[in-house]
């Protein structure tokens, strides 16, 4: 594959020896599902999401001068504290990417970053995380290379985002974005996303993402063993398939508008996820009983008032509510009314469709 266009040659670090960047990142939610990948987060299928908005990270790199280049020194400041839980998971990131940033062993470097949700809320901060790291470190190459291109600078953050999580790589623009090769998709690729390329149909501007927190712990499993059992399991290779069809269909939905199609598509979408994990071995449920009866709650309310909303899954027990714009005041009621009872401390979270990192 093409990776060495992302490799960085032309760049002086001369004259720069402290410094500072800083990047707000949103997280996404998936409507195909990313869950299989290959060695260095390569997608086994195509995945769509929607870029949020109130959900997003916030890091400031700061860079200094490193005189001993073979030893690569990093600090985490998590919250305001030094944190060491993240730094392997950092460390093994800068690592990967030290190929295609060579001058970072030029610096000592402080990742010090913040969530606008709370660390315990079941809400993966590892799309927006990644993502915020990997547009500081752009920023950084942009003032060693002034050269390198809008374009170019967007494309290499996703690059580089996916090397530290594959759905970093959606992070970084909105409102739509599409990750993993699809013959029919323009510019899709495996290697980093892309903004969708066509005219996305009103009914989804400012579309809403109500996120209620039915279980705030940690993850049961960690998305990377999730990715795993993807390997041996009985259903991949029909799941990979079926992806990539969902991917046709939701390209034609953004476009046509058709909200019937697109709430029949992303609530399978949600399902099949959660069943592959039920099917695979080891098998969970990450559901919990709340977020059931918010399903049903859901499908009960769309069948008797005809409103678009439907749901969409993480790996987690978390319930994402989609809704258009137009319908948010009914919408609004029935959730504050009717489920946010079954959410943990009664918690939720207002998000909705946003434009990518700033
Ligand atoms: C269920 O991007 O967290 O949210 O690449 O191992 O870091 P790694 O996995 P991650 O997987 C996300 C899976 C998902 C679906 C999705 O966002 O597409």
């Amino acid at each position: 594959m093409a990776t060495n266009e992302f490799i960085s040659t032309n760049f002086s670090t001369l004259g720069l020896t402290k410094t500072s960047f800083t990047c707000k990142a949103p997280s996404n939610i998936a409507l195909v599902k990313y869950w299989g990948k290959e060695k260095d987060q390569i997608p086994k299928n195509t995945s769509i999401s929607f870029t949020l908005s109130a959900c997003f990270t916030v890091t400031t790199l700061v860079i200094s001068e490193n005189k001993n280049p073979n030893n690569f020194e990093v600090e985490v400041i998590f919250e305001g504290k030094k944190n060491e839980d993240f730094k392997p998971k950092i460390s093994a990131f800068l690592e990967r990417i030290i190929t295609y940033c060579p001058y970072l062993k030029n610096y000592k470097l402080q990742i010090d970053t913040r969530n606008s949700f709370p660390h315990s809320s079941g809400i993966a901060s590892s799309a927006s995380g990644f993502a915020a790291i990997a547009h500081c470190i752009m920023q950084l190459e942009k003032q060693l290379n002034p050269n390198i291109t809008t374009k170019h600078f967007i494309k290499k953050a996703s690059f580089l985002a996916r090397l530290g999580s594959g759905s970093a790589s959606r992070s970084l623009e909105g409102e739509v974005v599409v990750w993993g090769n699809h013959p029919e998709i323009e510019g899709s690729s495996d290697l980093f996303g892309i903004k969708f390329p066509y005219k996305i149909h009103d009914n989804f501007k400012n579309y809403h993402d109500t996120i209620l927190l039915v279980d705030k712990d940690e993850k049961q499993v960690s998305s990377t063993i999730g990715h795993s059992l993807m390997q041996n399991h009985p259903f991949a290779k029909q799941r990979f398939v079926q992806a990539n069809e969902n991917s046709t269909a939701i390209k034609n939905i953004l476009q046509s508008g058709d909200l019937k199609e697109f709430i029949n598509i992303v609530e399978s979408e949600a399902l099949i996820l959660h069943a592959t994990m039920m099917t695979s071995n080891p098998y969970f449920i990450l559901m919990k009983p709340n977020t059931l009866k918010i399903i049903n709650k859901i499908w009960a309310f769309r069948k008797t008032t005809n409103l678009p909303i439907c749901f969409t899954l993480d790996a987690g027990a978390n319930v994402h509510i989609l809704f258009p714009e137009k319908d948010k005041i009914k919408i609004n009621e029935f959730i504050t009314k009717q489920l946010i009872q079954y959410c943990q401390n009664n918690s939720y979270i207002c998000d909705r469709i946003g434009l990518g990192t700033k």
